[in-house]
């Protein structure tokens, strides 16, 4: 995370120091950079400035208001899952005309609610849906936008709990289905077709089943284009990976000028959540016990897998770095939540400089996937957001009090 540096003896974000940030607002504590926002995201659009695309910031990575705001200013569209996302990016400001709306299960109301506001396209994910969807329109007598999304035969390598594609999959649709799918959508005059969709999984620092997709894309719209079928767009995803290795954005952008070359006026999306949001984020978290008197050293810290998911879910491994530097000898720990549960670890066998009770641990690479995924288990209120700019912090998002656990209760 480049916009986290050792000044002194202690970390800071951008100019303002971690340890004065936990005293003020208390741990555990989300702290994000918006220059690596905005950084990430213009490192991303010049990436692949020979075909501008559109990039719709997948909300589910981090739906916080003040984050996709960041993005809306420079342009980004929407890539959503679900009612509520929706309306956060309606409320961010996002046009209507640059929100996609993906996922397998979407119900009535959500889809009259897209229909209503004239939402760019619904990522459609099956025959089925597509037909409901038809139904909806023509009961509200107003046109849907469609873009299927298709399971091209590609495997991506990542965690499976984050592969998209495959006949495992409950994502999307296979070619020979998607076919029929837009022949039929064709015939309706209910139905607006505007793209084509894919999303071959998350976490993926491979390029190469992006080359393989944009090749079999290329295909397919020649199959579009031989039933007179034409497109608005055609839609790559997101899914680019995030930690040591690094994604090898030239060659996948090389790759899409080439395969839709022949037709220039189609517009190219991509979805990208995790790569805008990751590294600007850092979870701040209080060592509450040093535990050592059996086998094995703990550092109980104050956050939990209710506050961070990723290494209990998929075994992720993330950076913990001491806050304030100290000079003391090496120590072998293993960092676990307060959470009671076993999977409630953030690390094993890490070796720091023998912490104190009191002091801060900083959980690096945290800004997607960790607030959005973030639950109340354990009736533990959730952390609080801080938004860092140059040297001043905003709160945006307070934390969650005893009196937010209990008010929905009846
Ligand atoms: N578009 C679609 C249709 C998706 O399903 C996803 C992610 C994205 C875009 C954004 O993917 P990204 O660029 O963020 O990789 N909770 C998991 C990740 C689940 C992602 C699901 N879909 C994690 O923490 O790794």
């Amino acid at each position: 995370m480049s916009f986290l540096s050792l000044q002194g003896k202690t970390f800071c974000v951008e100019k303002v120091n971690l340890a004065s940030l936990a005293q003020k607002f208390k741990t555990p504590l989300y702290v994000y950079s918006k220059a690596s926002l905005i950084d990430q995201y213009l490192n991303l659009k010049s990436s692949f400035s020979r075909r501008p695309p559109l990039i719709c910031y997948a909300l589910k990575a981090n739906s916080n208001f003040s984050l996709c705001r960041v993005f809306k200013e420079m342009g980004a569209g929407a890539e959503v899952v679900s009612g509520g996302e929706l309306r956060q990016a309606l409320r961010v400001g996002v046009s209507p005309s640059k929100i996609l709306f993906s996922g397998v299960g979407k119900t009535r109301d959500e889809i009259c609610f897209g229909i209503k506001r004239k939402i760019l396209a619904f990522n459609v994910e099956s025959f089925e849906e597509l037909k409901a969807l038809e139904k909806i329109a023509a009961q509200m007598r107003l046109r849907a936008s469609v873009s299927v999304r298709i399971n091209f035969p590609i495997k991506a390598k990542t965690h499976p709990h984050t592969v998209t594609s495959g006949d495992l999959s409950k994502f999307g649709v296979n070619e020979k289905e998607a076919l029929l799918m837009y022949e039929w959508a064709r015939n309706s005059k209910w139905l607006k077709i505007m793209g084509l969709h894919c999303h071959l999984g998350s976490q993926v620092f491979s390029s190469k089943p992006y080359l393989q997709a944009a090749h079999l894309a290329k295909n397919f719209i020649r199959q579009l284009a031989m039933r007179k079928i034409s497109l608005s767009f055609v839609d790559m995803g997101g899914g680019f990976g995030v930690g040591d290795e690094k994604i090898d954005f030239s060659g996948i952008a090389g790759a899409y000028l080439k395969a839709f070359k022949e037709w220039p006026a189609l517009g190219l999306i991509l979805e990208p959540g995790r790569f805008l949001v990751a590294e600007s984020g850092i979870l701040l978290t209080r060592i509450v016990h040093v535990k050592a008197g059996g086998k094995r050293k703990f550092l109980i810290v104050d956050a939990g897998m209710n506050d961070f998911l990723r290494p209990a879910l998929y075994g992720a491994r993330h950076p913990l770095v001491l806050i304030e530097r100290k000079s003391r000898k090496e120590e072998i720990f293993d960092v676990a939540g307060p959470v009671c549960e076993s999977a409630d670890f953030f690390a094993r066998d890490l070796s720091l400089s023998a912490p104190k009770p009191g002091e801060l641990l900083g959980v690096l690479n945290a800004g997607a996937y960790g607030f959005s995924m973030s639950s109340q288990y354990n009736f533990r209120p959730r952390a609080a957001e801080v938004l860092v700019q140059g040297k001043t912090a905003r709160l945006i998002r307070r934390r969650e009090t005893f009196a937010d656990l209990i008010r929905s209760e009846a």
